[in-house]
């Protein structure tokens, strides 16, 4: 029976790097979240780049709570869709983020 536990470990790290791949830890922070998936279009200091900015004075800063939850959840544009990789949970930390940040300077 210990010969089968080489090939358990093995399997057992190919599926946690698969849960890994698919997406931040489920208790990852707004801003962890923000940092892996989103400041390589938005900047890491949310002034935009390959997307609009987030940050405060923003016309993002202006929409409503739903309208950055649709973004996100669904994609708009040239924006990729999260569904597949963020929970409802997440992107409610996201958002709580972006507001912090907006309301920041
Ligand atoms: C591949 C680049 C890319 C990534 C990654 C990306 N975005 Fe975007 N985002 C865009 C583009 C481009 C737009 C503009 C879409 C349009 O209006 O046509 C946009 C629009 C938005 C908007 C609406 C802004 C406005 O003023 O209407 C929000 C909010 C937003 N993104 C948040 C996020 C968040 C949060 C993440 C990470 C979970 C993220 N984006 C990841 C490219 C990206």
């Amino acid at each position: 029976m210990t010969g089968m536990r080489p090939t358990f470990s093995l399997l057992v790290v190919a599926v946690v790097a698969l849960v890994a791949c698919s997406g931040p830890d489920e208790s990852a922070s707004g801003e962890e979240i923000y940092m892996q998936l989103c400041s390589r279009c938005h900047g890491a200091e949310l002034g935009g780049g390959i997307g609009p900015a987030l940050g405060p004075g923003s016309n993002a800063a202006e929409q409503s709570d739903d309208y950055l939850i649709v973004t996100i959840r669904d994609g708009r544009g040239r924006m990729p869709s999260f569904r597949q990789t963020l929970s409802e949970a997440q992107i409610g930390r996201v958002v709580e983020y972006l507001r912090q940040e907006q309301r920041s300077s």
